[in-house]
């Protein structure tokens, strides 16, 4: 009997002690809180109760997990208490959306709410309807009409309906210097604010009192309504809090939360509380507000400038190329690497001018290897094409007498050819305007054959025939262990492509030209072994073809030894640089070789290959035969014409080069006007 009766009283006790724990809660921050969370509603880390956080039209609800008793037994609502600290915070200013409620509720959940308007409280059916059982004091921030809202930054008490019984702009009576004094707050302000909610069940009164955080309670509340809550609370009942949101995606936060059943609420420890979370995840720096703009507007400013920077360097590196070169690919070069490599074509790395363009040295950027990069202008499109894979084909050559040509590379109006760099320059730089004797003979000598090798192999190794069309001591190049290589093969060509031909370009330089050259126009390769005579004649002589400042009978170098033969002393026409610091077998078969070479007659004209057996010694030289003077004359005949306009036969000097449509008629012969006046009167191609 006493164990039951213990039994009885056990359980009891327990009733009282679990309804007495669970009647009161207070709440600094919601880490360690069970609330039951349903829609969007989520706790931060930090313990912040996120009803809504940054979604549109949605809901959130946040509800302490158990039950309260709110009447006696003889039916009658208890008064109870309760405070909570919130704050809502909107991306936009003056732009927010809905609000929050304080809710007591018969459920753990508000079946069928609705969010926006109906702050996620009721929806358009059970809005207003007594069964609800649902009593709320609601912080509304959007006017709804429909609801017949006093404004847009409201509190007011609902019963079961979402029109308020009471309600009243956001504010708090201050008490200034004992006066009372009502102070507008703006719930969307994002600043942290406090609410009280007291209901005095003896004297059936609602109280809701609002103020800033951090200000006492006021002694007077905002809204008082006297109601009797019997009828809406039923006697187990949930306590949470509701909130909605519309098009603005605001965030209705709640940090701190206390409730008292039978008395005043516990005060909050607002130094307890969670700080308001910030819409952007951290507070920026002052870096980021003010560093990064100024940092992006100088990145702009360095965008624009680098942009407009490639335009101008776009133009300045811009190279023609088209789709029929892509064959070429390995021998094109890079404007810009040519450009780099020349340090902008300036005037420190010209080498020489002539009359094709201008030759610079060039060390290019990748390789660090020496180069000479020749920039010849060019109007025509026309015969571009050919000339290209000319070039190209060319460039395969090689051989040790001649200068490799590395590659091309094509600019409007320019062409830039790219050469091995030759370190002692040209061989007329060596043997002409120099004083002493700058290459003695046999460097000369060695020269000589050099070039004689070189020209065997374009004209005869190679898989075709090529003609140089310009041989002379200027476009013979020194190596560094002063081998001859023969330069510029093949760039008379240009000027000789897609021409017109009625009106034939003679390609060469006067004094290596061959007679029959200004006659028929077209290149051979005896008109090469000519001009290779003449070239040997120049360096042997030590002076140009054409001296015009000479005697009259001295002018032409060829006449000159071909009468110093004549009489019987050919040594006479020997350089006199030289002195007698020569072979003079050596020296005997090169001027002879120079007058065979200058035959009149094309076919008299020994071929590159006998050539080289001569002047290796392998056969002998053949006589010189009469036509020789007759060519002298009629070399002189057709050379003479051109002198006025060609006095001064240095080619480093010659920039303009091409002579066109010049009338250049002072034959010395003068008597009559040959085919070759007439052709050279037309145009005529000096280098
Ligand atoms: C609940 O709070 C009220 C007022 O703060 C107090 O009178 C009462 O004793 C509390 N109950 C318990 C069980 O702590
Ligand atoms: C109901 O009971 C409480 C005590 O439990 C009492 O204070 C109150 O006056 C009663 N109300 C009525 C209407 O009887
Ligand atoms: C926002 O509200 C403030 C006062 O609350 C007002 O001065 C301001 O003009 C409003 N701005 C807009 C864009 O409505
Ligand atoms: C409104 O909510 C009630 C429950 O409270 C539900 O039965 C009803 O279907 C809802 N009506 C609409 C229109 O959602
Ligand atoms: C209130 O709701 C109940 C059930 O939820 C329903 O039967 C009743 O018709 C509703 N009353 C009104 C006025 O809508
Ligand atoms: C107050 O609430 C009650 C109960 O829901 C309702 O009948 C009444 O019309 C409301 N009063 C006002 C002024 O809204
Ligand atoms: C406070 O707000 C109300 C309602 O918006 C307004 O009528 C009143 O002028 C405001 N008072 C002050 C001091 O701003
Ligand atoms: C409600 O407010 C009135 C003053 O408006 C005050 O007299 C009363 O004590 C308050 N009741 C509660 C429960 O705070
Ligand atoms: C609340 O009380 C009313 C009667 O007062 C009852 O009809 C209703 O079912 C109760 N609601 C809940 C959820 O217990």
């Amino acid at each position: 009997m006493s164990s039951k009766m213990g039994i009885a009283v056990f359980f009891f006790f327990i009733l009282v002690v679990k309804s007495a724990a669970s009647e009161n809660f207070t709440y600094n921050g919601f880490r360690s809180a069970n609330l039951i969370l349903d829609g969007i509603a989520d706790i931060t880390s930090s313990g912040v109760l996120e009803l809504t956080h940054r979604a549109k039209i949605n809901q959130g609800h946040g509800w302490h997990p158990d039950p309260m008793t709110f009447k006696n037994s003889n039916g009658t609502v208890i008064s109870f208490s309760t405070t909570f600290v919130f704050a809502i915070v909107s991306p936009y200013p003056n732009l927010t959306g809905h609000g929050i409620a304080l809710v007591v509720a018969p459920q753990r959940g508000l079946p069928g709410s609705l969010p926006t308007q109906y702050l996620g409280l009721f929806n358009e059916s059970n809005n207003g309807n007594s069964t609800n059982h649902v009593f709320a004091v609601e912080l509304d921030t959007v006017q709804g009409d429909q609801f017949k809202d006093i404004n847009d930054n409201h509190v007011g008490i609902d019963i079961n309906s979402l029109f308020s019984n009471i309600s009243a702009s956001a504010a708090y009576h201050a008490n200034v210097n004992g006066v009372d004094e009502l102070k507008n707050l703006t719930l969307t302000s994002g600043l942290a604010m406090q609410l009280w909610v007291d209901y005095d069940g003896n004297e059936k009164v609602i109280n809701v009192t609002l103020a800033p955080i951090k200000v006492p309670k006021p002694q007077k509340p905002l809204l008082s309504l006297k109601y009797d809550l019997s009828s809406v609370l039923n006697e187990s009942m949930y306590v949470g809090f509701s909130s909605s949101t519309g098009s603005v995606p605001s965030s209705h936060f709640v940090l701190g939360w206390s409730f008292s059943m039978g008395g005043p609420a516990p005060p909050l420890s607002l130094s307890m509380l969670p700080g308001i979370p910030r819409l952007f995840p951290k507070e920026l720096p002052k870096f980021v507000t003010i560093g990064l703009p100024i940092l992006f507007s100088f990145m702009f400013v360095l965008v624009i400038s680098s942009f407009y920077y490639a335009m101008l360097r776009k133009r300045k590196y811009e190279e023609l190329l088209e789709d029929w070169e892509s064959d070429y690919g390995p021998h094109r070069f890079k404007y810009k690497d040519l450009y780099i490599a020349t340090r902008g074509f300036r005037d420190e790395e010209l080498l020489g001018a002539g009359g094709f363009g201008s030759v610079y040295r060039g060390v290019l950027p990748d390789t660090k290897m020496e180069v000479a990069v020749k920039r010849v202008s060019h109007e025509s499109k026309q015969g571009i094409r050919e000339f290209i894979s000319e070039i190209v084909s060319i460039g395969r050559l090689r051989h040790r007498n001649l200068v490799t040509l590395l590659g091309y590379c094509r600019r409007k109006r320019e062409l830039l050819l790219v050469y091995d760099f030759m370190p002692n320059g040209s061989l007329d730089k060596h043997i002409h305007n120099v004083p002493g004797v700058a290459l003695n003979w046999k460097q000369r000598f060695h020269v000589i054959k050099g070039v004689a090798s070189g020209l065997l192999y374009l004209h005869e190794e190679w898989e075709q025939v090529v003609i140089h069309r310009d041989i002379k001591a200027s476009n013979v190049m020194l190596d560094s262990e002063f081998n001859g290589r023969l330069g510029d093969f093949g760039l008379a060509r240009l000027y000789d492509h897609g021409t017109d031909p009625q009106t034939t370009h003679i390609v060469g330089t006067i004094g290596y030209l061959a007679p029959e050259q200004y006659r028929v126009g077209k290149a051979t390769t005896w008109a090469d072994v000519f001009a290779f005579g003449a070239f040997v004649l120049e360096v042997a002589c030590g002076r140009r073809p054409i001296e015009p400042q000479a005697q009259h009978s001295d002018i032409y170098l060829v006449d000159r030894v071909f009468s110093c033969w004549k009489r019987g002393n050919i040594a006479e026409a020997v350089d006199p640089h030289l002195g007698n610091d020569y072979v003079a077998e050596e020296m005997e078969l090169v001027l002879k070789l120079g007058l065979i070479c200058s035959n009149v007659e094309p076919s008299m004209r020994p071929s590159m290959r006998q050539i080289g057996q001569y002047l290796k010694g392998e056969a002998p030289l053949p006589e010189i035969l009469s036509p020789a003077a007759g060519n002298a004359l009629s070399f002189e005949h057709h050379v003479n014409i051109a002198l006025d306009d060609d006095e001064d036969d240095d080619e480093e000097d010659d920039s303009e080069g091409l002579l066109s449509d010049q009338s250049t008629n002072t034959s010395a012969s003068g008597t009559r006007p040959s085919v070759a006046e007439s052709v050279l009167s037309k145009s005529l191609i000096l280098l």
